[in-house]
């Protein structure tokens, strides 16, 4: 048993209690690699943000899980060498499917661990959900339910379409679950294409789509109802638009890509919601600067000279995302 306290990590509940008090968002971003591991604790030092680095099962299958914790010791302790002297960082399981798997999570060093009950039946999800909240406090670990289906694949949950989440369950689900946090469904969703080009209007002068809007009467609605209670936000890359046209001007492929405005991310920060999850813009501003970086200097062969830029224009956007929409720099 690895407790995550002696790596210097720490879960999410004083942080998302002041985040929903201060109405800003925590921003959870999901990593893979070195470069994204530095990048995204690069730009947290430098806004002075606490952060959630999230690793997905896919993250763990591609990485190795032992690696990706050793990582996350590594970021604290990088963190401490570029000056921030009191890190909030937070270790968190994304889509965990199985109280196995959160158990794994668990006892290794994770801080928080995600329990995505999201498709079984609702008193499945609320048992299941339940077992992991008890196993996870007994090592102080805070435990994210979800409750609603995105649209799109999650990890291992494939859904057709989205289910906004109902208001009428929240309070029931959560009381009986015991879940520090929950995720709902409001119309987000996971990946670079969030609406096809029939659920958007296309702008007349751009000619870019433009997404509906996300559904606020449920959230309002759900913070009435759960007055306090940390929301978490899935699926909510705005998938930029200067990268994906950096990306198909350098030989890419992404017709249509759309994301979730920023507008609307900045506005649901100022609630209830206290995490917001981006993994698809992390992995646009990497792929747009290695194919630009390709096509300029086709010469280049050895990975660092393709991953620095790789590195700088993820830290960009991260700290776009921190200072520009969610709002979280200056409080540590
Ligand atoms: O929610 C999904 C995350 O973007 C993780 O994606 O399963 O491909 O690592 P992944
Ligand atoms: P995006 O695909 O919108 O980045 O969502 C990531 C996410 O929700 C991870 O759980
Ligand atoms: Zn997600």
């Amino acid at each position: 048993m690895t407790s995550y306290k002696e790596l210097g990590l720490v879960n999410t509940r004083e942080m998302f209690a002041k985040a929903v008090a201060g109405g800003y968002a925590i921003p959870a971003f999901n990593f893979n690699t070195l470069e994204q591991m530095q990048a995204i604790v690069q730009a947290a030092v430098e806004t002075k943000s606490p952060v959630i680095m999230q690793v997905s099962k896919g993250a763990r299958n591609y990485a190795n899980g032992t690696i990706l914790r050793y990582m996350a010791q590594g970021a604290v302790e990088y963190a401490k060498e570029l000056g921030c002297e009191n890190p909030q960082i937070v270790l968190h399981l994304d889509h965990g499917d199985t109280f196995e798997l959160c158990k794994d999570c668990i006892d290794n060093g994770f801080s928080s661990v995600m329990i995505d009950g999201s498709s079984l039946p609702y008193e499945e999800n609320i048992a299941l959900t339940k077992k992991v909240v008890e196993y996870a406090h007994k090592f102080d670990v805070t435990v994210e339910a979800e409750l609603g289906v995105l649209a799109g694949v999650e990890d291992e949950v494939a859904s057709e379409v989205s289910h906004y989440t109902k208001p009428d369950e929240v309070v029931d689900f959560s009381t009986r679950s015991g879940c520090d946090s929950l995720a709902i469904s409001i119309g987000t969703s996971h990946g670079a294409y969030k609406f096809t080009p029939e659920q958007c209007t296309r702008d007349p002068k751009t000619g870019r789509l433009v997404p509906p809007p996300l559904a606020f009467d449920i959230l309002h609605e759900i913070e009435k109802r759960l007055p306090g209670f940390p929301i978490v936000l899935h699926g909510s890359s705005s998938v930029p638009q200067d990268e994906v046209d950096t990306i198909n001007a350098h030989g890419g492929k992404l017709p249509d890509a759309v994301g979730i405005p920023e507008e609307q991310l900045r506005e649901a920060s100022k609630s209830a919601v206290c995490k917001i999850n981006i993994d698809s813009d992390s992995r646009l501003a990497m792929t747009a600067a290695i194919r630009k970086h390709f096509d300029e200097k086709p010469g280049d062969f050895d990975p660092r000279q393709y991953l620095k830029p790789a590195r700088e224009n993820m830290k960009k956007m991260y700290i776009h995302k921190i200072v520009e929409v969610l709002g979280s720099n200056n409080k540590l």
